[in-house]
């Protein structure tokens, strides 16, 4: 893994939008993995500020990795509306070319097999951006998910409902139970950048990164991945302790700009 640490939120956006855009150039079809939450939100603003200067992205593609069950679709809060109020339209992306999972489906299982096929379709997922949550998820594979899961229901835990209350009208509008891509479908992709900020996801990161390769700590998979990029800023970076002593030859690179210091 390459870990980035800085407090200069905007210069590690630039990091990933750089990422992307070496996809976007060298890929006739390119296919973006895209995730919801408030960690990946300074990577879409610095690639919307680049198409708003005339940047096109719109030769890609884009799959979302969750939806809520049986969230309305026109809910604020279903990923449907959050990929497309955040990704989709700032980016300037197709519609028709932005995949969601199906959380309304009467037959669940099916729409997950159709997802994962709809990917295979469309060659893979090149780049995948990534945030983690407090208690290790990625996606919404929540401790415990299979490191080769694919696509499917899972039940979200009660951290995760707790730390995504602030997005409804209280904890018991939070859906019990979401459609997630798999571990094993999310390490398949060419690339991956994940970003976290925030004390509250240190020990997350911690273990993503330093940490045993466990179904506790489902982003620790992607120590398995050879081409990652974690982003992190100092609070989420805080409980890296080999970072601190072996940082000229441990794999991991602390970096930071001059406005940062
Ligand atoms: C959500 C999403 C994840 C996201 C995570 C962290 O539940 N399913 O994809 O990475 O939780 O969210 P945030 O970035 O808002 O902290």
């Amino acid at each position: 893994m390459k870990v980035y640490i800085s407090n200069n939120t905007e210069a590690l956006a630039v990091i990933a939008a750089e990422a992307i855009a070496s996809v976007i150039e060298r890929t006739p079809k390119p296919v973006l993995g895209v995730a919801t939450g408030s960690s990946p939100l300074p990577i879409y603003r610095e690639l919307s500020r680049r198409v708003g200067d005339g940047y096109e992205m719109s030769s890609a593609t884009a799959f979302a990795l969750d939806e809520y069950v049986g969230i309305p679709t026109d809910h604020p809060q279903s990923y449907l509306q959050v990929i497309r109020r955040e990704v989709q339209i700032p980016l300037g992306l197709k519609a028709d070319r932005v995949f969601v999972p199906d959380g309304r489906a009467a037959d669940l299982s099916q729409a997950c097999a159709d997802y994962e096929k709809a990917i295979t379709e469309a060659g893979g997922i090149d780049l995948q951006i990534l945030g983690i949550g407090s208690d290790g998820h990625i996606g919404f594979n929540e401790p415990s998910s299979s490191l080769a899961s694919r696509t499917r229901a899972v039940a979200l835990m009660e951290e995760t409902r707790n730390d995504n209350a602030r997005f409804f009208d209280g904890l018991d509008q939070v859906p019990m139970r979401c459609l997630t891509q798999g571990i094993g479908t999310i390490l398949e992709a060419g690339e991956i950048v994940l970003m976290a900020q925030g004390a509250s996801k240190a020990k997350a990161v911690a273990s993503m990164v330093e940490g045993p390769i466990s179904a506790s700590c489902p982003a620790s998979a992607l120590q398995l991945h050879p081409e990652v990029i974690v982003l992190l800023d100092e609070d989420a970076a805080a409980g890296l302790r080999f970072t601190a002593y072996y940082r000229s030859s441990y794999p991991v690179e602390r970096w930071a700009t001059a406005s940062s210091g």
